[in-house]
Protein backbone atom coordinates (compact mmCIF):
# COMPACT_ATOMS: atom_id res chain seq x y z
CA UNK A 1 0.00 0.00 0.00
CA UNK A 2 1.41 3.31 -1.05
CA UNK A 3 2.25 5.50 2.34
CA UNK A 4 0.05 8.17 2.83
CA UNK A 5 1.65 11.52 4.62
CA UNK A 6 -1.16 13.24 6.97
CA UNK A 7 -2.52 15.96 4.84
CA UNK A 8 -3.63 13.15 2.18
CA UNK A 9 -5.42 9.54 2.82
CA UNK A 10 -5.92 6.62 1.06
CA UNK A 11 -9.36 6.55 -1.03
CA UNK A 12 -9.70 4.12 -4.05
CA UNK A 13 -6.28 1.86 -3.85
CA UNK A 14 -5.13 0.52 -7.29
CA UNK A 15 -6.67 -2.71 -6.57
CA UNK A 16 -10.05 -1.25 -5.82
CA UNK A 17 -9.36 0.84 -9.15
CA UNK A 18 -8.05 -2.13 -11.39
CA UNK A 19 -11.40 -4.53 -10.44
CA UNK A 20 -13.76 -1.66 -10.66
CA UNK A 21 -12.31 -1.06 -14.34
CA UNK A 22 -12.58 -4.42 -15.11
CA UNK A 23 -16.19 -4.12 -14.30
CA UNK A 24 -16.40 -1.64 -16.55
CA UNK A 25 -14.77 -3.18 -19.24
CA UNK A 26 -17.11 -6.05 -19.32
CA UNK A 27 -20.28 -3.56 -19.44
CA UNK A 28 -18.45 -1.80 -22.24
CA UNK A 29 -18.11 -5.09 -24.40
CA UNK A 30 -21.51 -5.71 -24.00
CA UNK A 31 -22.78 -2.57 -24.99
CA UNK A 32 -20.51 -2.49 -28.02
CA UNK A 33 -19.25 -5.74 -28.89
CA UNK A 34 -21.19 -6.18 -31.91
CA UNK A 35 -21.25 -2.66 -33.70
CA UNK A 36 -20.99 -2.30 -37.13
CA UNK A 37 -17.21 -0.71 -36.86
CA UNK A 38 -14.53 -0.74 -33.93
CA UNK A 39 -15.85 1.43 -31.31
CA UNK A 40 -13.38 4.77 -31.12
CA UNK A 41 -12.59 5.40 -27.64
CA UNK A 42 -11.53 8.84 -26.90
CA UNK A 43 -9.31 9.70 -24.30
CA UNK A 44 -9.10 13.58 -22.85
CA UNK A 45 -5.62 14.32 -21.88
CA UNK A 46 -3.89 14.41 -19.51
CA UNK A 47 -5.54 13.09 -16.38
CA UNK A 48 -7.42 10.59 -17.83
CA UNK A 49 -4.52 8.75 -20.13
CA UNK A 50 -3.59 6.24 -16.83
CA UNK A 51 -7.34 5.03 -16.52
CA UNK A 52 -7.77 5.18 -20.57
CA UNK A 53 -4.90 2.53 -20.69
CA UNK A 54 -5.98 0.34 -18.19
CA UNK A 55 -9.70 0.23 -19.62
CA UNK A 56 -8.92 -0.40 -23.30
CA UNK A 57 -6.87 -3.16 -22.02
CA UNK A 58 -10.26 -4.92 -20.40
CA UNK A 59 -11.94 -4.78 -23.56
CA UNK A 60 -12.52 -7.76 -25.54
CA UNK A 61 -12.75 -6.69 -28.44
CA UNK A 62 -11.27 -4.25 -31.68
CA UNK A 63 -11.30 -0.69 -31.29
CA UNK A 64 -9.50 2.43 -32.35
CA UNK A 65 -8.42 5.18 -30.48
CA UNK A 66 -7.98 9.07 -30.60
CA UNK A 67 -7.26 11.63 -28.18
CA UNK A 68 -8.61 15.49 -27.12
CA UNK A 69 -6.71 18.02 -25.08
CA UNK A 70 -9.19 20.34 -23.37
CA UNK A 71 -8.02 23.86 -22.01
CA UNK A 72 -10.80 25.02 -19.37
CA UNK A 73 -10.65 28.13 -16.69
CA UNK A 74 -13.10 30.01 -15.01
CA UNK A 75 -13.90 33.55 -15.85
CA UNK A 76 -12.75 35.94 -12.68
CA UNK A 77 -15.91 35.26 -10.14
CA UNK A 78 -18.21 33.39 -12.88
CA UNK A 79 -19.19 29.76 -12.93
CA UNK A 80 -19.26 29.79 -16.58
CA UNK A 81 -16.26 27.75 -17.63
CA UNK A 82 -14.75 28.72 -20.82
CA UNK A 83 -13.45 25.41 -22.61
CA UNK A 84 -11.34 25.63 -25.53
CA UNK A 85 -10.15 22.34 -27.88
CA UNK A 86 -6.04 22.64 -27.96
CA UNK A 87 -5.62 18.54 -29.84
CA UNK A 88 -8.64 18.07 -31.27
CA UNK A 89 -9.55 14.26 -33.16
CA UNK A 90 -7.18 12.99 -35.93
CA UNK A 91 -10.05 11.80 -38.15
CA UNK A 92 -13.96 12.02 -39.15
CA UNK A 93 -16.75 10.36 -36.43
CA UNK A 94 -19.50 10.54 -38.56
CA UNK A 95 -21.08 7.10 -38.25
CA UNK A 96 -18.95 6.06 -35.64
CA UNK A 97 -19.54 4.56 -32.13
CA UNK A 98 -17.51 7.09 -30.04
CA UNK A 99 -16.95 6.72 -26.13
CA UNK A 100 -15.45 9.51 -24.19
CA UNK A 101 -12.98 8.15 -21.87
CA UNK A 102 -12.79 10.91 -18.80
CA UNK A 103 -10.86 10.45 -15.10
CA UNK A 104 -13.00 12.74 -13.36
CA UNK A 105 -16.31 14.57 -13.48
CA UNK A 106 -16.81 17.45 -11.45
CA UNK A 107 -18.56 20.85 -12.87
CA UNK A 108 -19.84 19.09 -16.15
CA UNK A 109 -18.28 21.79 -18.28
CA UNK A 110 -16.00 20.13 -19.64
CA UNK A 111 -17.82 16.69 -20.63
CA UNK A 112 -20.50 19.47 -21.41
CA UNK A 113 -18.56 20.99 -24.21
CA UNK A 114 -16.74 17.32 -25.12
CA UNK A 115 -20.67 15.92 -25.74
CA UNK A 116 -21.60 19.26 -27.81
CA UNK A 117 -18.69 19.57 -30.34
CA UNK A 118 -18.58 15.44 -30.45
CA UNK A 119 -22.24 14.91 -31.11
CA UNK A 120 -22.38 17.66 -33.21
CA UNK A 121 -19.88 15.65 -36.25
CA UNK A 122 -22.68 13.00 -36.26
CA UNK A 123 -21.57 10.26 -34.13
CA UNK A 124 -23.93 6.89 -34.68
CA UNK A 125 -23.81 6.64 -31.37
CA UNK A 126 -21.90 9.06 -28.24
CA UNK A 127 -21.78 7.73 -24.62
CA UNK A 128 -18.99 9.11 -21.74
CA UNK A 129 -17.43 7.13 -19.29
CA UNK A 130 -15.94 8.06 -15.77
CA UNK A 131 -13.54 6.80 -13.38
CA UNK A 132 -14.83 9.30 -10.68
CA UNK A 133 -17.85 11.27 -10.39
CA UNK A 134 -17.94 14.42 -8.51
CA UNK A 135 -21.65 14.96 -8.67
CA UNK A 136 -22.17 16.88 -5.44
CA UNK A 137 -19.81 19.56 -7.55
CA UNK A 138 -22.58 19.19 -10.80
CA UNK A 139 -22.59 22.78 -12.33
CA UNK A 140 -24.17 21.82 -16.05
CA UNK A 141 -26.36 18.48 -15.74
CA UNK A 142 -24.60 16.48 -18.12
CA UNK A 143 -25.63 12.43 -19.53
CA UNK A 144 -23.28 10.46 -18.45
CA UNK A 145 -23.64 7.01 -19.42
CA UNK A 146 -21.05 4.93 -16.95
CA UNK A 147 -18.95 5.59 -13.99
CA UNK A 148 -16.25 3.92 -11.78
CA UNK A 149 -16.79 5.73 -8.79
CA UNK A 150 -18.97 8.23 -6.72
CA UNK A 151 -16.66 10.37 -4.93
CA UNK A 152 -16.88 13.13 -2.29
CA UNK A 153 -16.55 16.63 -2.61
CA UNK A 154 -12.66 16.05 -1.40
CA UNK A 155 -9.85 17.35 -3.79
CA UNK A 156 -8.19 13.91 -5.41
CA UNK A 157 -4.67 13.12 -6.74
CA UNK A 158 -3.29 9.89 -7.85
CA UNK A 159 -4.03 7.62 -11.05
CA UNK A 160 -3.28 10.09 -13.69
CA UNK A 161 -5.14 13.33 -11.33
CA UNK A 162 -2.63 16.17 -10.47
CA UNK A 163 -2.07 18.83 -8.07
CA UNK A 164 0.02 21.47 -9.95
CA UNK A 165 1.28 18.80 -12.33
CA UNK A 166 2.62 16.53 -9.32
CA UNK A 167 1.44 13.06 -8.00
CA UNK A 168 -0.61 11.57 -11.65
CA UNK A 169 1.79 8.72 -11.47
CA UNK A 170 0.78 7.70 -7.65
CA UNK A 171 -0.74 4.71 -8.37
CA UNK A 172 -3.86 4.59 -5.79
CA UNK A 173 -6.07 7.54 -5.48
CA UNK A 174 -5.73 9.69 -2.30
CA UNK A 175 -7.41 12.48 -0.93
CA UNK A 176 -6.37 15.34 0.24
CA UNK A 177 -7.43 16.55 3.44
CA UNK A 178 -5.68 20.21 3.76
CA UNK A 179 -5.74 21.75 0.75
CA UNK A 180 -4.29 25.05 2.23
CA UNK A 181 -1.03 23.54 3.39
CA UNK A 182 -0.80 21.51 -0.13
CA UNK A 183 -1.19 24.62 -1.93
CA UNK A 184 1.37 26.03 0.53
CA UNK A 185 3.46 23.33 -0.35
CA UNK A 186 2.91 21.45 -3.43
CA UNK A 187 5.64 18.79 -2.84
CA UNK A 188 4.08 17.96 0.61
CA UNK A 189 3.47 14.40 -0.31
CA UNK A 190 6.42 13.42 -2.25
CA UNK A 191 8.94 12.20 0.72
CA UNK A 192 5.87 10.41 2.19
CA UNK A 193 5.00 8.75 -1.56
CA UNK A 194 8.32 8.20 -3.38
CA UNK A 195 10.41 8.11 -0.56
CA UNK A 196 14.20 9.13 -0.88
CA UNK A 197 14.21 8.97 -4.44
CA UNK A 198 12.16 12.05 -4.78
CA UNK A 199 13.89 14.11 -2.94
CA UNK A 200 16.33 16.35 -5.11
CA UNK A 201 19.95 14.83 -5.23
C1 LIG B 1 -9.90 17.45 -15.40
C2 LIG B 1 -10.51 16.15 -15.88
C3 LIG B 1 -11.67 16.60 -16.73
C4 LIG B 1 -12.06 17.91 -16.11
C5 LIG B 1 -13.31 17.73 -15.31
O1 LIG B 1 -9.03 17.93 -16.38
O2 LIG B 1 -9.59 15.37 -16.60
O3 LIG B 1 -11.30 16.77 -18.08
O4 LIG B 1 -11.00 18.33 -15.24
O5 LIG B 1 -13.67 18.92 -14.69
P1 LIG B 1 -15.06 19.63 -14.96
O6 LIG B 1 -16.14 18.59 -14.87
O7 LIG B 1 -15.14 20.63 -13.83
O8 LIG B 1 -15.00 20.29 -16.29
P2 LIG B 1 -8.00 19.10 -16.11
O9 LIG B 1 -8.56 20.38 -16.66
O10 LIG B 1 -7.61 19.13 -14.66
O11 LIG B 1 -6.77 18.73 -17.03
P3 LIG B 1 -5.80 17.47 -16.93
O12 LIG B 1 -6.62 16.25 -17.26
O13 LIG B 1 -4.77 17.73 -17.97
O14 LIG B 1 -5.24 17.41 -15.54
Amino acid sequence: MTPVDEPAQLLFPHAQLRARIRELGAELTAELGDTPEPPLLVGVLKGSSFFFADLIRTLAMPIAVDFMSISSYSAAGTQSGVVRIVKDLEGDITGRDVVIVEDIVDTGLTLNYLRRTLGARHPRSLRAVTLLDKAVRRIVPVPLEMSGFDTPDVFVVGYGLDFQGLYRNVPDILAVKDLARLANDPKLLVSSLFGSSGTPG
